[in-house]
């Protein structure tokens, strides 16, 4: 999750709501859609009116709530006016969005306003599904879901779990936190499009014996925004994880490759490398590792333990010093001297750019401030959370590629 306020500011959102139980969703999306900056106009079907009144859409987007083909206001032109007039909305949103309403939607039906308008829309639209779970695996509804999405339409979840009416499974609309973060990564810009995203993230573990290792303080959280950043930006990713307690998936859109050491590190990156446009060296690789692992717990015994350690092998120098290496980003975290010790690392290794930060600011936790250096210069960028900082080294790398903005 990133912070909303300013996210979406100057774009309009049309929010349709249908009749279903999650209509009360809709609303609390309305208020982080406002509170993002978005300017809100909400298109409410006959059905979502049973669930939901019309004022509470008011209220929380300060705006006219449409939900008739024949208001007067609009000289009959609500269809038409809320996607393209006032300079034309940024995206028409769904949600929720019912089995009956995503059914007309396929067939092109125009039958009320929210079909219309989707109807004589020329912006992207995004729908939420919302359903029994029973309807949900309906063919018919498969049969729709697959005519929308190669119609262009994208598909927000749904997600799984406890059913209004009981009921266990697939078919719950998603939160309304995240169908915002989708609509914003929707609308993000996409100078990655059909690039291949490899990525390092988190600590390495390096065995002792079977329960102790050395192991560093990364969380993954850094690597994994970066993750999501260059998905949003249209790449395709692959994220090589070390141990990291956020199990989730880094963003839906990544393929996770989970490891332990850096030696499983180095081997998951240089099965991935081939066909990769951009490999971006996030993980906090542990330096040395124990010459061995004991096969059994080190028992307590002498007052002192001497561990002998190797180094291991530094992942990003490989994969740069190859000749078909991709565009490679190193990361450096250091406690003092940071543009010094950034740009030696970078020359080092001679990578195009390195993304410095101090780790009293960006480990562990969910803000960082970094510093890019690349051949023109130290390039700062504001302290953010990570979300943000990661959208601005993306933007940062696609302008080093020439990417198009
Ligand atoms: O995970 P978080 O809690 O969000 O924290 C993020 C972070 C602080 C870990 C991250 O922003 C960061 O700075 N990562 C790099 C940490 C690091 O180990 O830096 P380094 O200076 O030791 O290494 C330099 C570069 O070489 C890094 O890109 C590193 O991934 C890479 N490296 C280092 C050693 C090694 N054996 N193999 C490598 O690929």
């Amino acid at each position: 999750m990133s912070d909303p306020i300013g996210l979406l500011s100057g774009k309009r959102i049309v929010l349709g709501v249908t009749g279903g139980i999650a209509a009360y969703k809709a609303a609390e999306l309305t208020r982080l859609l406002g509170k993002a900056g978005a300017t809100v106009d909400v298109v409410m079907t006959e059905a979502a009116t049973h669930f939901v009144s019309a004022v509470t859409f008011q209220a929380l987007s300060g705006r006219n709530v449409w939900s008739s083909l024949w208001d007067a206001d609009q000289r009959g032109m609500a269809h038409i006016d809320l996607t393209r007039g006032e300079g034309g909305a940024d995206a028409v949103l769904v949600a929720p969005a019912t089995a009956d309403f995503l059914a007309r939607l396929v067939h092109g039906m125009a039958n009320d306003l929210l079909t219309t308008l989707c109807l004589a829309r020329d912006c992207p639209l995004l729908v939420a599904p919302a359903m029994n779970r029973q309807m949900w695996e309906q063919p018919a509804t498969k049969r729709n879901i697959a005519q929308l999405e190669s119609d262009g339409v994208a598909i927000l979840g749904p997600a799984e779990g406890e059913q209004a009416c009981g009921e266990v499974g697939e078919g719950r609309m998603l939160e309304a936190q995240e169908i915002f973060d989708a609509l914003v990564a929707f609308l993000q810009p996409k100078p990655l499009a059909g690039k291949k995203v490899l990525l390092t993230a988190g600590p390495t573990f390096e065995a002792l014996d079977p329960v102790r290792g050395l192991t560093n303080a990364s969380s993954g959280k850094m690597g994994f925004a970066l993750a999501r950043a260059c998905a949003e930006a249209g790449a395709e990713v692959t994220v090589v994880a070390g141990p990291v307690s956020e199990k989730s998936q880094p963003w839906r859109y990544a393929r996770r490759i989970d490891v332990v050491s850096a030696l499983e590190m180095r081997d998951a990156v240089l099965a991935s490398l081939p066909g990769q446009d951009v490999f971006i060296a996030v993980a906090a690789v542990a330096d040395y590792r124990p010459v061995r692992a004991f096969e059994h717990k080190i028992k307590k015994g002498e007052e002192t333990l001497k561990l002998e350690l190797v180094a291991n092998p530094d992942i990003l120098a490989q994969v740069a010093a190859r000749p078909d290496a991709p565009f490679c980003v190193g990361f450096a975290a250091e406690s003092r001297n940071l543009a010094e010790y950034a740009e030696a690392k970078r020359k080092a290794k001679k990578l195009p750019l390195v993304v410095g930060n101090l780790v009293q600011d960006g480990l562990g936790g969910d803000t960082n401030q970094v510093t890019l250096f690349d051949d023109t210069g130290a390039h700062p960028l504001p302290a953010a959370d990570k979300l943000n900082v990661a959208r601005g080294i993306v933007s940062h790398i696609a302008r080093l590629m020439k990417c198009p903005q």
